[in-house]
Formats: structure tokens, C-alpha cells, sequence
């Protein structure tokens, strides 16, 4: 969809739809004509609409406007939270979506609590994410809506709306970049396929350089933990470094981040359990994310030095699959056994890790990861587990998720934890036991963050949504992570 931001006087303003978003108190904008106030008035009298939330309205040839029709949203009697206000857009777009609407208009509202730039900003971005489908597996997909253009109106004219619109746009790109990744199949969507994405963000972007580290390459170099994952499967392994300078590189170093790329996780011989199974496709959602942040820094073009490491594995039960009990050397040189091949992730992510800080010396590291089933039983699908070893980060991040509604929480790492990862054999072991499975999976990554500043989110539970026909991946948390990016620049 296109957008644009625009202050053309609403009785010459030629659209296809104005939506206007009214509360229960009645009250109209002041910038609506005054003929157009008093239709409204003799509507809302008569019965047809009353604000409650969740009602939407149509009303056709509006006095005193341009606009073909009017669309009436109800918002309730209550200001809306961020998150009311992106799930007020949304319906709202699926609702003009069905309409034969080309171009719709929404005014933007200075009397929320959310500032105009923020509402150009998130609606935008939501409004484009509401326009998504994945449909390239029908063979006849649902005929395309007929909406291509949204305007957000605003009474005076202000250039810092359209810039706030065109990150939104940028965000929302790396949003459904993500979602696509996650919603393809995982007979299609391998590790390989993974790289080749990499290697065409690399050829779309001047600013950015791709690097694809074979399984063969990642076990002579020491990383035992990945290749442990990977050697499991038919499909090769593949450890992709994306970087982008979008600044001179400094003293300090770039930023980096880490997702778990896991393309299906059947468990390896630590086999799951059947049900539902196929969501394990999503546990790259970690890497779709990291794929759909570079996009969006490149698309926006930020003044940023950022690396990017996808460690990309299928985890197989097969004849060349580790065992519980095996003992691997990861890259930093400390040994792990293997006591449940089903906890992966962080055998792939502490390899790329150790990788990126070692070449790369970042200032700051996150990873992202579908990491645990604990994570789900503790936040559920409205946020993802936030831990950090440095809380300016933690704190960063945080605000990140606030300021996008792509909210995060933060959990503890303390030592005392650390206990539940001793090994009678080797350095630690891959689980820790039954109690507080998202942090102890946390603190066993913590190990591999030595002297940088680091972060880790459990993506557990907001990158997909389960079940049912709305089934699909979330592009969590791209805004997050990409609102942090932008606030580093
Ligand atoms: N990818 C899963 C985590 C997961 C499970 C995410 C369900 C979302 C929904 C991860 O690799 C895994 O299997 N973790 C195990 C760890 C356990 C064996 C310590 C889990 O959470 O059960
Ligand atoms: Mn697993
Ligand atoms: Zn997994």
C-alpha cells in the first residue's frame, strides 16, 4: 500500500472512504465541516451509531465532503492503550479492505494520548502489516483488495509526520519480511534457502555484505555445539553473517544480533510429541526476525554499523544425530553434554555467540530466539522474555517494546540459577531441569556473552500465533529491535 500524510481541506479532498474514529461522548472534530457535524449529529440521534467499541459504520455521500463515504469506528467510552489503538486500525483496515475502497483516509487525533508522529508512525506500520497475506501456496488465491492508498489527514501541515509515516512503512517491511520467512514451509524454507534470502538482501543493498559459513567450515573451526544440531539432518547447516555499515565502523565496535534459525525442530532423538507439531516451522522465528530488522535498517538507511549472524539448522532425529548424553566442544572451548537434544537452540546460538564476538567485537550482542515452551507458560503471546547481563540494555530494549507496542519483560538471570546447569561430566548440560526452563536456558547463553554487553529475548510465545485460521507468523520483534537500532544511531 502507499501512504501519505496530507492536510488538503477535507470538502475538496477527493477519497474513496474517510474513516472517522469516535467515542462514546459524542463529540465530533472540530475540523469537519459544519454541515458534515450536523449529518453526523442527526445519525448519532437517530440511533445507527454510538461509539461503542468495536462498532463500525458506513454512511455514504457525507454533507460537506469530497469523500464517497464515510467509515464510523467506534472506540468506546475509554481513551485506547497503544495496543487498543494498533487493534482499532487493524479492524478497521480489514473492514475498508472488503469495501471497494481504493483510497482511504484516516484523520489523525490530537487529543489521544499517543502524539501525532507516533500515529503516523505505528499506523503506518500497522495499517501495512494489516494488508498482509501469504498465499503463494493456493493454487487460487482470494482476489486482491482493491485498497492501495491511506492517508493520515491532519489539519496543519507537518513535515515530521510523513518521515514518522515512511519509518513506519520501513518497519512494516522488515515486519512482513519476517512473517514470510516463518509462514513458508519447512520443506521449502532449509537453511540453504535461508542463505540464498541473505545473499539477495546483499545484492538489493549496496551497504550490506553476506557471508555464509558451511556445516563443513563451522565444525573445522570448533563449533561442536552447532554442528551437533545440524549433522542430524539432509540439509546442511549454515551459519549467515550479514553486515551493514551504514556507518564507519568505530573503535567501539558494531551492534550485532543472533537468531536461532532452527528451519523444523522435531526434537532430534529427544523425539516431540506429535501435536502441533508443524508449528515447529516458526522455530526460525529468531532469524526472521534478525532477516526482517537488516531489512528495515537497509530500507531506512540508518547511520548504523550492524552485524547480523543467523546460526540456521534443522533439528533431525536420524542415524547421525547426537544422543542424549553426548559431550560437544563448542567454539569458546567449554563443553556441554547433551542431555536432551530437544534444547537446540542454544547449542546453535552459543557457537554464533562466541562466533561474532570473536570476529567481530560488538559493544553490544542480542539474540532472538523461539528458545522455550517455558517462556510460553510464563508471558503467554503479549511479550517476550527480555534478559540481559547490562540494564542500560535491558532498559533500552524495554522502552523499545513500549514506545512500538511490541512489548518485552524483564526476567532474572541471577546465579543462584546457574546451579541447575551443573554436569557431572562436562562444563554444564543443555537443561536445567524442570523449574524456570526460559531462564535457565537464558543463563546457559549467558556463559557464551562474555565482556559485551548482551541481551537475549525468548520469542517463545509472540512470534507465531498458534492454531486455528489465523495461524501465522507475527514478525515479532522486529519493531522492538529495530526501534532500539534506531534509537543507537
Ligand atoms: N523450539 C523449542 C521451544 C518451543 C516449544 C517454542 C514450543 C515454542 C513452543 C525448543 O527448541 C525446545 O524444544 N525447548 C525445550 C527445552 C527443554 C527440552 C529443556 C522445551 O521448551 O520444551
Ligand atoms: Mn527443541
Ligand atoms: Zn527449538
Amino acid at each position: 500500500m502507499d501512504f501519505a500524510v496530507s492536510n488538503r481541506p477535507l470538502d475538496k479532498f477527493k477519497a474513496d472512504a474517510l474513516i472517522l474514529v469516535l467515542g462514546k461522548n459524542g463529540d465530533l472534530p472540530e475540523t469537519l465541516p459544519e454541515s458534515t457535524r450536523d449529518q453526523l449529529t442527526r445519525f448519532i440521534k437517530a440511533g445507527d451509531f454510538d461509539g461503542s467499541k468495536g462498532q463500525m459504520c458506513w454512511l455514504h455521500q457525507p454533507e460537506g465532503l469530497a469523500a464517497a463515504r464515510l467509515l464510523l469506528v467506534g472506540r468506546g467510552d475509554k481513551q485506547p492503550s497503544d495496543q487498543q489503538w494498533q487493534g482499532l486500525l487493524r479492524s478497521t483496515v480489514k473492514m475498508v479492505s472488503k469495501a471497494p475502497v481504493k483510497h482511504a483516509l484516516w484523520l489523525l487525533d490530537s487529543d489521544l494520548p499517543q502524539n501525532l508522529a507516533w500515529q503516523a508512525r505505528e499506523g503506518t506500520r500497522v495499517a501495512e502489516e494489516s494488508t498482509y497475506r501469504f498465499d503463494q501456496y493456493r493454487s487460487k488465491p482470494a482476489p486482491a483488495s482493491k485498497l492501495s492508498k491511506w492517508t493520515f489527514w491532519h489539519a496543519q501541515k507537518d513535515t515530521a509526520l510523513s518521515k514518522a509515516s515512511k519509518i513506519g512503512k520501513g518497519v512494516a517491511d522488515g515486519v512482513n519480511l519476517a512473517r514470510d520467512l516463518g509462514n513458508l514451509p519447512p520443506n521449502d524454507c532449509y537453511p540453504e534457502y535461508l542463505s540464498g534470502v541473505a545473499r539477495d538482501l546483499g545484492k538489493q543493498y549496496e551497504k550490506l555484505t553476506v557471508k555464509v559459513i558451511s556445516q563443513a567450515q563451522a565444525e573445522k573451526m570448533g563449533m561442536g555445539a552447532f554442528v551437533a544440531v545440524a549433522k542430524g539432518s539432509e540439509r546442511q547447516g549454515q551459519i549467515i553473517v550479514m553486515e551493514y555499515k551504514g556507518a564507519k565502523p568505530t573503535k567501539q565496535g558494531p551492534v550485532a544480533l543472533v537468531g536461532k534459525g532452527i528451519t523444523f525442530d522435531t526434537g532430534g532423538i529427544s523425539l516431540k510429541p506429535g501435536a502441533n507439531m508443524d508449528e515447529m516451522k516458526y522455530d526460525m522465528g529468531g532469524a526472521s526476525s534478525v532477516f526482517g530488522s537488516v531489512k528495515t535498517v537497509c530500507e531506512l538507511d540508518l547511520p548504523i554499523h550492524l552485524v547480523a549472524v543467523v546460526a540456521a539448522a534443522e533439528n533431525m532425529p536420524d542415524g547421525r544425530a547426537s544422543r542424549p548424553g553426548d559431550i560437544v566442544k563448542t567454539l569458546s572451548g567449554q563443553t556441554v553434554e547433551i542431555l536432551n537434544t530437544d534444547a537446540e537452540g542454544r547449542l546453535v546460538l552459543c557457537d554464533a555467540l562466541t562466533y561474532v564476538q570473536q570476529k567481530h567485537k560488538p559493544h553490544t550482542v542480542i539474540d532472538v530466539a523461539t528458545l522455550t515452551g517455558a517462556c510460553v507458560v510464563a508471558l503467554g503471546a503479549h511479550a517476550q522474555a527480555v534478559y540481559a547481563n547490562d540494564d542500560g540494555l535491558s532498559q533500552a530494549l524495554l522502552a523499545a517494546g513500549q514506545e512500538t507496542g511490541d512489548r518485552g519483560w524483564p526476567m532474572p538471570l541471577w546465579d543462584e540459577y546457574q546451579g541447575q546447569l551443573d554436569s557431572p561430566f562436562a562444563d554444564m548440560q543443555n537443561i536445567g531441569g524442570p523449574k524456570a526452563g526460559s531462564i535457565t536456558a537464558a543463563c546457559f547463553l549467558s556463559r557464551f556473552a562474555k565482556d559485551v554487553k548482551w541481551a537475549h529475548l525468548d520469542i517463545a510465545g509472540t512470534a507465531w500465533i498458534s492454531g486455528g485460521m489465523s495461524k501465522g507468523a507475527t514478525g515479532r520483534p522486529v519493531p522492538m529491535l529495530t526501534r532500539f537500532l534506531m534509537d543507537q544511531c
